[in-house]
């Protein structure tokens, strides 16, 4: 019984370190040529697969976007990510390939392999979903009140503008930026990359994500390094990239009214008040003008208005007499009607000199609707419209 228990052990043990060779020499298959790889590319970056699933191991190495000049050459980003590939192959055994993704987020290169497809382009819309790993200046940003909230915001504004500029720098998806912000504090410098085989958009969603992790609290530190498999940026308030800076940052004319970007977002629409007040003003013109027409037209109608409608002698309407519209009409006629409504039928006509009309009479037998005819003219007597006839 013990033997058969022994045999068991030993059978699990010896697959399960199988499995475990069978990864590592993967791994190591992988890891030997990235350094040369890396280096030689053009975008100082290489991707490598290798082995079946379980085992199959997928890895890739970056160097930073600025190692391209002569002190940071092509030799400096192979002997950077040789240093990594070594620290994993020269690892005491127990440490060795025992994560199921690993990942070294360098100054000036990086080093991830896993299991998982790494190398695919991200499922989600985040640019991925890794954990973030944050790495942050334990000092605050000091100053007095004002100096401190104008450079974190200033800085946010830097690391935003640097994360779009990297998102759209196709192919090595890589941009610097420096900040001026005008007071004592020195100047603050960023820095932005994502692999060079993510989208625009993927980018931009993945160094976003990474923004996030820049909370209130956490933006007083005077700099950072937040990196996700698929992206990364820095932020330090000294030089620690080679190369000019790719966008520069200085705070508007006015520090006294420390703008933030929202600030100088409500500002720039200023420009729209004008515009209010000149439309309220003609609004105010036209009632103005319509309201006192009406007073003056009150005042001098009152009394006479009804007769003055009715007798013609009001010169802004062409009156006609009971004949013409007889013959505009044809006499009435039922192929003339357009309709009925309320107290009376309405009647398209023409007038002699060509004019189409409509006319609306009222009807015979509706002595009630008198009075709502009557009205109904006077209402459109007041509308005075070029295309309304008035009849009875
Ligand atoms: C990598 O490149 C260097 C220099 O070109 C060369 O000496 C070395 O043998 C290469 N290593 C591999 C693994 O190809
Ligand atoms: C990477 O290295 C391997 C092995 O040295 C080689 O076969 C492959 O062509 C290289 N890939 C690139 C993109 O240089
Ligand atoms: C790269 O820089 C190193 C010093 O950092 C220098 O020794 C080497 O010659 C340079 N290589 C090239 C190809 O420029
Ligand atoms: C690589 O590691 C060696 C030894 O630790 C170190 O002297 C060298 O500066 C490292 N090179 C890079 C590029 O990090
Ligand atoms: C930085 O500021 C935070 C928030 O005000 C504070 O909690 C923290 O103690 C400060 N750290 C240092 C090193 O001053
Ligand atoms: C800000 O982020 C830090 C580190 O990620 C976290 O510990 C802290 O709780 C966050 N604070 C707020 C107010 O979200």
């Amino acid at each position: 019984m013990a033997t058969v228990g022994v045999v068991l052990l030993l059978l699990v043990l010896t697959r399960f370190l199988a499995a475990a060779d069978v990864f590592c020499d993967n791994l190591k298959t992988v890891l030997v040529t990235l350094p040369n790889n890396t280096s030689s590319s053009p975008v100082r970056f290489a991707t490598a697969a290798f082995g079946q699933a379980p085992d199959i191991v997928y890895a890739f190495a970056l160097c930073r976007g600025d190692i391209v000049g002569v002190v940071f050459n092509e030799s400096y980003c192979r002997e950077c990510v040789r240093n990594m590939t070594d620290k994993v192959l020269n690892a005491a055994p127990r440490e060795q390939c025992y994560k199921d993704t690993y990942h070294d987020y360098g100054d000036r290169c990086i080093l991830v392999y896993s299991r998982d497809d790494i190398i695919a382009p991200p499922s989600g819309e985040n640019g991925g979903d890794d954990t973030p790993a944050e790495r942050w200046n334990d000092k605050n940003v000091t100053g007095d009140v004002d100096d401190v909230r104008l450079i974190t915001s200033l800085t946010r504004e830097l690391l935003v503008q640097t994360v779009e500029k990297a998102a759209s720098a196709a192919p090595r998806r890589f941009a610097t930026g420096i900040m001026d912000s005008g007071t004592t504090f020195p100047m603050v410098r960023s820095l932005a990359q994502c692999r060079p085989d993510a989208s625009t958009v993927d980018c931009l969603a993945c160094l976003r994500r990474l923004l996030g992790v820049v909370n209130a609290t956490m933006s007083l530190r005077m700099g950072a390094q937040i990196n996700a498999i698929r992206c990364y940026f820095r932020y330090e308030a000294y030089r620690f990239y080679g190369g000019e800076a790719t966008l520069r940052l200085t705070p508007p004319p006015a520090p006294s009214l420390a703008p933030t970007p929202a600030k100088r977002r409500s500002m720039s629409k200023l420009w729209a008040i004008p515009i209010v007040i000149l439309l309220l003003a003609a609004a105010a013109f036209l009632c103005f003008i319509f309201c006192s027409r009406r007073i003056t037209r009150k005042r001098r109608g009152k009394a006479g208005e009804e007769q003055l409608v009715w007798q013609g002698k009001n010169s802004e309407f062409s009156m006609f007499e009971f004949e013409q519209v007889l013959v505009a009409t044809n006499n009435f006629s039922e192929e003339n009607k357009l309709g009925q409504c309320g107290f009376g039928t309405v009647y398209k006509g023409q007038l002699p000199e060509g004019s189409e009309i409509a006319l609306k009479r009222l009807a015979p037998h509706s002595g009630q609707g008198f009075t709502e005819f009557k009205n109904e003219v006077q209402l459109i007597a007041k509308l005075k419209h070029k295309n309304l006839l008035l009849g009875s």
